[in-house]
């Protein structure tokens, strides 16, 4: 069943609590966790103290996506805070350091995860693809919420998943950015697994049919 990971960061950053729980009474599986270092990505955001803050208030997974440089430096800091999975980008260090740190996650009893930003090709993650949990695929330039979806970043998950049921079929694939009502069906059809959805979710007239929309395995045209 493909999967639905609310971003809290189109939420109200003075009422964390309560959107964690409204994405729990919502029935989405994830909640996804937007770490920026105004340096990787021209934009700040949260940190290690909002994850351990949040991870005292859900038992929902914490899907954490750092979108910061050299994240090697932080990891460990991350896995401790009470991340479930912990995503790192492939642009933001060396391949040697990348390597390195989705190792140590691993170590850390957490699901390691690696991701691409638009612009970088799918190839780029060969080196990478029996170490992971998960691929993130983004679907907008990282760094803001509310962007428009690039249906052009469909080909890669497609190859992706290819690639994946050869080597590893356990790995899923995550997409991020755009994904609303109108866009979610496309990503199924291109093999993803888990959808983030910052905007459409916490904008949605009624979040719990929205879910479940994302939810649905087989493709409806109706209006959810
Ligand atoms: C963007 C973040 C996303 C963002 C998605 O850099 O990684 O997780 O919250 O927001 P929407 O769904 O509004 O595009
Ligand atoms: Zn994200």
């Amino acid at each position: 069943m493909p999967k639905i990971a609310p971003s809290i960061l189109a939420a109200d950053f003075a009422n964390l609590e309560a959107a964690v729980q409204n994405i729990k009474d919502n029935g989405a599986d994830w909640v996804h966790v937007d770490v920026m270092d105004g340096l990787f990505v021209p934009n700040i955001s949260i940190g290690i103290p909002v994850v351990a803050a949040l991870r005292k208030v859900t038992d929902l997974p914490l899907d954490v996506h750092l979108m910061i440089t050299r994240p090697i430096r932080y990891v460990g800091k991350f896995c401790d805070a009470g991340a479930d999975w912990l995503t790192i980008h492939l642009e933001a260090d060396t391949e040697e350091n990348i390597h390195v740190a989705l190792r140590l996650i691993r170590s850390l009893g957490v699901h390691p995860a690696i991701s691409i930003k638009p612009s970088t090709p799918v190839e780029a993650l060969k080196p990478f693809l029996n170490e992971v949990d998960m691929i993130l695929v983004m679907t907008v330039e990282p760094g803001f919420g509310g962007q428009k979806f690039m249906y052009d970043q469909m080909a890669k998950t497609k190859v992706l998943r290819g690639w994946l049921d050869a080597v590893n079929p356990e790995c899923v694939i995550e997409v991020d950015g755009g994904v609303d009502k109108y866009t979610c069906p496309i990503c199924k059809e291109h093999g993803v697994d888990v959808m983030v959805t910052g905007s459409a979710y916490f904008k949605a007239e009624d979040r719990a049919q929205f879910v479940k929309y994302v939810q649905q395995p087989i493709l409806i045209n109706e209006d959810y």
